[in-house]
């Protein structure tokens, strides 16, 4: 009987960005915490590390990025308060939400040095198990969350695994794009990796979504690794790395459902209209005003 690969406890949030793009609501404010529909970003990528089973969760973040800490820290006035006028469904909303004690873990990556730093700002936390690593800025959209669908493949395939699903050929320059043995697979072996390749280069067009699962030999790499794309210390680049070792595999699990970069005005707004359409109780309300907006001339 093989064995079965080791669990995955443990997930990484890198929370350090600055958010220019979201200036000036991201002046005072972490972009993570800026809301689709009524829960911020940084909150529905933690729903969607629980539902695939985490049990820690560990924030790499930066300057002015408290409130993310008091955000998953219970709020012992608003609790109580909520409990003496009787709403307790918005209290056992809250207390759901919470991570239970000493799930959650804070540290700082002290300078902007790239995703590939941040993450390696996780090794004593994340200590030699494998982990989850979850990008806030990019939402996954799915009645089968993608964490999730990639721990249904880790189980049976163990190693490393990145999400990833097909972009037009003139945007893989933004992406970590991958090269696999069969791209039209669900889940396929990936041959090569480069983070923003120059245009007409890419291996494919199936672009890294911001969803991993990693070995915890990922950190001996990129404490060695040199800065790549865009002069920062690229995780594609260390991934690659240990692609080329002989005792590491390394798939591409492919997301169906939506994805919606929130790092982007775009995204961000189209992310609260999928949102909202799909909340229950504000959905069938939201669809009649916005094509009642839709039908306008505005
Ligand atoms: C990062 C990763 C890239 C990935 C992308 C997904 O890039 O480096 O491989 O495809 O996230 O959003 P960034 O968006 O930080 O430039």
């Amino acid at each position: 009987m093989t064995k079965s690969p080791a669990r995955i406890r443990k997930a990484v949030f890198p929370v350090a960005g600055l958010g220019t793009r979201f200036l000036p609501a991201t002046k005072a404010m972490p972009k993570e915490m800026l809301t689709v529909v009524d829960r911020p970003v940084i909150q529905h990528v933690v729903d969607e590390a629980r539902a695939a089973g985490i049990e820690h969760f560990v924030f790499v973040t930066g300057r002015n990025k408290g409130v993310i800490e008091d955000h998953f820290d219970s709020q012992f006035e608003l609790e109580r308060t909520l409990q003496e006028r009787g709403k307790e469904k918005e209290l056992a909303a809250l207390l759901r939400d919470l991570p239970g004690a000493g799930q959650t873990s804070f540290t700082r990556q002290q300078a902007a040095l790239g995703l590939g730093h941040a993450v390696w700002c996780a090794r004593e936390i994340v200590g030699s198990e494998p982990f989850a690593l979850l990008l806030p800025d990019m939402l996954h959209f799915s009645s089968a969350p993608c964490l999730a669908t990639m721990m249904e493949a880790y189980q049976e395939l163990g190693g490393n695994m990145v999400a990833v699903s097909p972009v037009p050929d003139d945007q893989t320059q933004n992406y970590g794009i991958v090269g696999v043995d069969n791209a039209q697979n669900q889940v396929s072996e990936i041959k090569t990796m480069v983070e923003k390749p120059r245009p007409g280069t890419a291996p494919s067009n199936l672009h890294i979504t911001g969803r991993y699962i990693l070995q915890p030999e990922i950190f001996d790499l990129l404490e060695k690794q040199k800065p790549g794309a865009g002069n920062e210390i690229q995780l594609t680049d260390a991934m690659l790395g240990l692609l080329e070792r002989d005792d590491q595999k390394f798939h591409a699990v492919r997301f169906g459902g939506q994805l919606y970069d929130c790092g982007s005005k775009l995204g961000f707004l189209m992310a609260n209209v999928a949102y909202g359409l799909s909340r229950e109780g504000l959905g069938d309300g939201f669809r009649r005003e916005l094509n009642k907006l839709m039908s306008k001339d505005i």
